[in-house]
C-alpha cells in the first residue's frame, strides 16, 4: 500500500493523515468543507512544530510530511488511485452508509475500505458494499499523533488477508494494533463509556463532587485524568451517542445512559468543545474549574 485517501479533516482526519504522510505514505486528505481541510493543514504543521522544538524532528521532516499530503473537496478524485481508504468523517449512520456506498463504486477493486467509527457495526457499513470482505474498522485514538493504540475491528465477513494487511500496515505507523470482533462499542467504548456512565451517576447521586470523583480515579487507579473531565474532552454529546448503540445493541438496561448526562447534552453542556460540562472550559483546558452548577 502506497497511496492512502483519508476522507475527513476534523480531529481524527488530520492527526491519521499526519501519521501517515510522516511514515512515507502520499496522502489524499478530502473534506467537504474546503475551511476544514485549510484548518487541518495548520493544525498538521503546529503538530509538526512541537515535534521539531522537542528535537523529535527536523525541519526538513516537517517539510516532506506537509509535501506527501494533497487536498481534495472531490472525493471522487481523491479516491481513484488509492490502495486504502481511511474515513474518519462525522459520526452518523446514514453519512457513513452513503460514503462506503459512493467508495466502492468509485475505488479500486482491491482497494481496502477502512472506517475510523468509534461506535457504528463494521458489518452493517460492509453490507452496503460488494466488498465486505474488505471492510475494516481502523479506530485510531485521540490525539492520533500520539496515542499508541489502533483497534482493529474485524466485520462479520472481513477477511483474515484484510485483517493481517492492516494489523502490520499499523505496526509500521508506529501503532500498536489489537484485533476485536464486531460487537456494539468494540472493547475500548464498551468498557470506558459505562465507566464513564457510572461516575455520572456518582455525581447525580450525590455520591460524592466533579472533583472528588475524579481524585479517586485519578489518585487510586493512576489514571491520568478522571472519568468525568475525560467526558468533557470527548465530547458529552458523543459519550451519549455511544452509550445508546451499547443499550440499543445489547438490549440490557445497565448501558442506560445517566439521565443526567441527558439533560446536559439538551442543555448544550457538550465540554469542552461547548465551553462548559462537568467542568468550566471558558478560561482554556489548563486549570481544572468545576462548573457552577456543580460546586456545592
Ligand atoms: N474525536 C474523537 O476523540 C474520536 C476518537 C476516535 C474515533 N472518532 C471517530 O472519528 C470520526 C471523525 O470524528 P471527529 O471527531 O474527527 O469529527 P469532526 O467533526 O472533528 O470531523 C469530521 C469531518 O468530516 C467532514 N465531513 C462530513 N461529511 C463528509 C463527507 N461526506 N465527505 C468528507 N468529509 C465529510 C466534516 O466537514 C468534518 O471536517 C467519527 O467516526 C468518530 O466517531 C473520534
Amino acid at each position: 500500500m502506497n497511496n492512502i485517501a483519508v476522507i475527513g479533516s476534523g480531529t481524527m482526519g488530520n492527526g491519521i493523515a499526519h501519521v501517515f504522510a510522516q511514515t512515507g505514505f502520499a496522502v489524499n486528505l478530502i473534506d467537504i468543507s474546503s475551511d476544514a481541510l485549510e484548518k487541518a493543514l495548520s493544525t498538521i504543521a503546529k503538530n509538526l512544530d512541537r515535534q521539531i522544538k522537542k528535537e523529535r524532528i527536523t525541519e526538513e521532516d516537517k517539510n516532506a510530511t506537509l509535501q506527501n499530503i494533497t487536498t481534495y473537496t472531490d472525493m471522487a478524485d481523491g479516491v481513484k488511485d488509492v490502495d486504502l481508504v481511511v474515513e474518519a468523517a462525522t459520526e452518523n449512520v446514514e453519512l457513513k452508509l452513503s460514503i462506503f456506498k459512493q467508495l466502492d463504486t468509485l475505488c479500486k477493486d482491491e482497494c481496502i475500505l477502512a472506517t475510523n467509527t468509534s461506535s457504528i457495526s463494521l458489518t452493517k457499513i460492509g453490507a452496503v458494499t460488494n466488498r465486505p470482505s474488505q471492510v475494516i474498522g481502523m479506530h485510531f485514538m485521540n490525539p492520533v499523533p500520539i496515542m499508541k493504540l489502533v483497534e482493529i475491528i474485524r466485520g462479520y465477513k472481513t477477511s483474515d488477508k484484510v485483517t493481517a494487511d492492516i494489523m502490520s500496515l499499523s505496526e509500521k505507523l508506529g501503532k500498536v494494533p489489537v484485533e476485536v470482533k464486531d460487537y456494539p462499542g468494540f472493547v475500548a467504548n464498551r468498557i470506558l463509556m459505562p465507566m464513564i456512565n457510572e461516575a455520572i451517576y456518582s455525581l447525580y447521586e450525590g455520591v460524592a463532587g466533579v472533583h472528588e470523583i475524579d481524585t479517586v480515579m485519578k489518585l487510586g487507579m493512576a489514571h491520568p485524568m478522571g472519568p468525568l473531565q475525560l467526558a468533557d474532552f470527548i465530547g458529552l454529546d458523543v459519550c451519549l451517542s455511544i452509550l445508546n448503540v451499547l443499550y440499543d445493541g445489547f438490549g440490557n438496561s445497565k448501558y442506560a445512559p445517566c439521565p443526567l448526562l441527558v439533560n446536559m447534552v439538551e442543555a448544550g453542556h457538550l465540554g469542552v468543545k461547548s465551553g462548559s460540562g462537568f467542568y468550566s472550559w471558558n478560561h482554556g483546558t489548563k486549570d481544572l474549574v468545576v462548573a457552577e452548577e456543580f460546586k456545592k
